[in-house]
Formats: structure tokens, C-alpha cells, sequence
């Protein structure tokens, strides 16, 4: 399987966006984690095989491909997105579908390149009902979008984005817990809680250098404040957290 091939692609669609750094590997990364952790139960030991352990290490990095088609004021806009942005940003799923779609000539078997249509048409939908594009409930939703809907949101929270700063891997558990049952997939969280150790390590192995911050400019008290206000990390409303 030539791995850098749908990861070349992802990163295509991606290279607008400056500060995602290495999200792409993280994302494959926890959601082989977490799919092995998952196949140990029996319940999932025939689906999660090693054809799905391959496919969606190549295809979950292809989740937000769609976003190719969105508008740069809506897609690099560093605050909170107002109803009609949101609008045009949650059509990314759509996208990112049919693209794959494309790319499979419409005689897709379960391969990478189908299993990556379907996470990127369903990794928005949450576990109650409430999400996007289909609103699809509980299993209606692909196991491999349940998986990588939670290994986005771990990433989204513990990485610098132009609209939010970083939080800790603690905050991250606590806000996935927390979410079990209504966002997340509980069985997928299940998981998450006995291999977040290896998230964090996954994490912190791969996390973006922070640059220096310029020195201090004391010419004018004006100045001064501008420049500690800028060093304050940014408070983050708990939807300005999640993936968009
Ligand atoms: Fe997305
Ligand atoms: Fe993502």
C-alpha cells in the first residue's frame, strides 16, 4: 500500500491552511491506535481487520479534503464563523465525497479510496443525530467515521489553529469523556480512555515548534500592552474548540 499517496493528496487540499503542521500523521496515527484497540473486543474483531487497519491509515487524512472548495475568507477567517460561513464551510463533507467518488470511477469495493469517501462525507455527524451533512444516528454512521470523528476532535483541541489556542491533553480527555454518547460514539471513547496515553505521546512527539515571541516593545505604554495582550493565550468558547 503506497501510504503517501492519499496523504500527498490530503495535503494538497490542505496547504492553504498554514498552521495544521502535522495534523494529517497525527490523525492516521490515533486512528490506528485506536482501531487496534478496538479490534481486542470481539464485537468488533471481524470488522476491524488488518484490510481495515490498512485502509484507514491511508484513508482518514483524506477527512477534510473537500475543504479544497472553500472560499479563502470563510476557510482562513482567524475568528468565530457567523451562520453563513458555517454554512459554507460544513459543504466540505459534500466535497470531499464526491471528489472520492471521482477518484473511485464508480466501481468502488471496500478500498482505501471507498472507505475515504465515506469518512469524508460522514466524520462531522455525531453519535446523537445532530451533526452534518445527514444527520445520521448511532451506527447509521461508518465505523471508521465514528473513529476518526473523535481522533479529529483530540487533535483540534490540542493544536494551535489561526481562530483558537492550544489546550492540554487533560482538557482534551475530559471534553471527549464528556461527549460520550452524545457526539462520540461511547464505544469509541471507551477505547480512547485506555490508549490516551499513547494519543498524548503521539501528541507531544509530533507538536509544532512555537516560535519565540518578538522581544517586548516598551517605547510607548500602548505598545506594551498590545504586545502582553497578544502573549495571553485566547479564550476558547467550547464549539470555537471542535474541528470545522
Ligand atoms: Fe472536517
Ligand atoms: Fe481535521
Amino acid at each position: 500500500m503506497q501510504y503517501n499517496v492519499p496523504l500527498a493528496i490530503a495535503k494538497l487540499a490542505e496547504f492553504r491552511e498554514q498552521d495544521t503542521g502535522k495534523h494529517l500523521e497525527r490523525i492516521r496515527a490515533y486512528c490506528w491506535t485506536l482501531s487496534v484497540e478496538m479490534a481486542r473486543n470481539p464485537r468488533y474483531a471481524q470488522v476491524i481487520d488488518s484490510n481495515f487497519l490498512d485502509a484507514i491509515y491511508a484513508a482518514s487524512p483524506l477527512h477534510d479534503v473537500g475543504k479544497v472548495g472553500i472560499p479563502d475568507d470563510v476557510l482562513l477567517k482567524p475568528g468565530a464563523l457567523n451562520a453563513t460561513e458555517w454554512e459554507i464551510m460544513r459543504t466540505h463533507s459534500r466535497i470531499g465525497a464526491e471528489i472520492l467518488t471521482l477518484a473511485g470511477g464508480g466501481a468502488m469495493t471496500r478500498s482505501w479510496l471507498e472507505m475515504g469517501r465515506v469518512i469524508a462525507h460522514q466524520h462531522h455527524e455525531r453519535w446523537d443525530g445532530t451533526g452534518y451533512p445527514s444527520r445520521l444516528k448511532g451506527e447509521e454512521i461508518d465505523l471508521a467515521a465514528r473513529i476518526v470523528a473523535l481522533a479529529d476532535a483530540y487533535d483540534a483541541i490540542t493544536s494551535k489553529r489561526c481562530y483558537k489556542a492550544a489546550m492540554s491533553h487533560e482538557e482534551a480527555c475530559s471534553r471527549l469523556i464528556s461527549s460520550s454518547g452524545t457526539h462520540f460514539d461511547p464505544e469509541v471513547v471507551a477505547a480512547f480512555q485506555r490508549v490516551a496515553g499513547a494519543f498524548q505521546e503521539t501528541m507531544q512527539h509530533t507538536r509544532e515548534e512555537q516560535p519565540a515571541p518578538p522581544p517586548l516593545e516598551v517605547r510607548s505604554a500602548t505598545g506594551l500592552l498590545r504586545r502582553i495582550n497578544s502573549m495571553l493565550p485566547t479564550i476558547v468558547a467550547p464549539e470555537q474548540a471542535a474541528p470545522r
